[in-house]
């Protein structure tokens, strides 16, 4: 009996075991939910999800639960919905590598979309009826003014970025057919930092793509120098401008959709940014992470990256507004919990150098 947001819910978080996902899998445990991930490990490791029971501690260990799964796979999921009754599911599952999709885009639309397809019919089949789907910033396209705004008109420039676009599109044409159902989606902007504790966080595997997890790698000794992507951007340093957002505001965000969600009836399909409003250079980060870490980041300045923008950052009237939700963190807590995370587990959840 969940329909008023205020007692504790059962919750199916797909791809509970990546970077965000393990971090709003530790605020809704906190909260008293029952959590059930589904992963594949296709970009993350089952360790992922012993250092949310240990944040958790016992107690509320007992309300996490696994299934392992592919959201590829129509079979896989009809266990997932078998095995137990979902109030809503937070989708978090999917590929994110802009450059890997440009390469493999069968692949990005195979998992992404079709495994959204697949999750929305066995959530129709067993009755589920509230979903919050990772969106993302990538769907303005290259902003042609900033900061970026709900209703603006969306673009995508990536493979990645199209599935994304396609996904929105689907949920809201599924969910005027079907009024009873109630979609949040969440355009993040770049998530970054970890758990205060330090015992989950980012951990890619192979080089890279993304500015942080580049910046620490070059902080732990890993890589000798970080290459920032172009210096002649028309913002006050010519480097770009992004707008960062610490991991666990994010998480925070998903449980304020969760509770909009089962608030409101009538919701339909909602899109809503979640970013700080404030942008920031590639220069600013890297002086911020230094001044965290006590740690030199030596730089190469090369090109620009091909399909980066000048600036992008988000409008967050709507989601204040609506969500009562804004970020509390800023960009030095963002660096320090990025650095305790780092100092802690330098080379990742294996914590080995051979498999990194
Ligand atoms: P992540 O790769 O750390 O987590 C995604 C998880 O989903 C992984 O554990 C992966 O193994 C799992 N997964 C992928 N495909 C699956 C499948 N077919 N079946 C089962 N599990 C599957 O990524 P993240 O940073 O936590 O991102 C979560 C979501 O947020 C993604 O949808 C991503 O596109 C979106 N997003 C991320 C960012 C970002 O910068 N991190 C920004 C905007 C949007
Ligand atoms: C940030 C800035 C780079 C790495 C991506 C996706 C977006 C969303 C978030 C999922 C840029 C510069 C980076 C490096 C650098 N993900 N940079 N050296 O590109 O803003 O967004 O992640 O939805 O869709 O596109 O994030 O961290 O890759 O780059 O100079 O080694 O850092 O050029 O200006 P981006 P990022």
């Amino acid at each position: 009996g969940a329909e008023n947001g205020g007692g504790e819910i059962s919750v199916l978080v797909t791809g509970g075991a990546g970077y965000i996902g393990t971090h709003t899998a530790v605020r809704l445990l906190e909260k008293g939910h029952e959590v059930t991930v589904v992963d594949n490990f296709h970009n993350s490791v089952p360790e992922a999800l012993d250092r949310v029971r240990l944040i958790a501690g016992p107690a509320l260990s007992s309300h996490l639960h696994f299934i392992p799964g592919d959201l590829k796979s129509k079979d896989d999921l009809e266990k997932v919905f078998a095995a137990k009754r979902y109030d809503a599911v937070v989708h978090f599952a999917g590929l994110k590598a802009v450059g890997e999709s440009v390469a493999h885009p069968q692949m990005y639309y195979e998992n992404n979309v079709v495994g959204t397809i697949n999750l929305y019919a066995a959530m129709t089949k067993y009755g589920c009826k509230k979903i919050v789907f990772s969106s993302s910033a990538t769907v303005y396209g290259s902003p042609e003014k900033t900061p970026c705004v709900e209703d603006s008109s969306l673009n995508a420039v990536s493979p990645y970025g199209s599935t994304k676009l396609v996904l929105e599109n689907y949920f809201r044409q599924v969910q005027a057919a079907d009024p009873e159902l109630r979609v949040i989606m969440l355009r993040y902007f770049n998530p970054i930092g970890a758990h205060r504790s330090g015992d989950i966080g980012e951990d890619p595997k192979g080089i890279p793509n993304n500015l942080l997890p580049y910046i620490q790698q070059v902080a732990v000794g890993r890589r000798p120098e970080l290459n920032v992507y172009g210096v002649d951007y028309p913002t006050r340093d010519g480097t770009a401008i992004r707008d960062y957002i610490h991991v666990v505001d994010l998480a925070d965000g998903h449980i304020a959709a969760l509770e909009k969600l089962f608030a409101t009836p009538d919701i339909g399909c909602v899109a809503y940014n979640l970013g700080t409003g404030r942008g920031t250079t590639v220069l600013e980060v890297v002086k911020a992470f230094e001044e965290a870490s006590g740690k030199k980041i030596p730089i190469k300045i090369c090109p620009r990256r091909p399909g980066d923008s000048t600036a992008v950052y988000a409008s967050t009237e709507k989601a204040k507004k609506e969500l009562g939700w804004s970020a509390q963190f800023g960009i030095e807590d963002m660096c320090r919990d990025q650095w305790n995370w780092a100092r802690k587990n330098p080379y990742g959840y294996s914590g080995n150098a051979e498999e990194n």
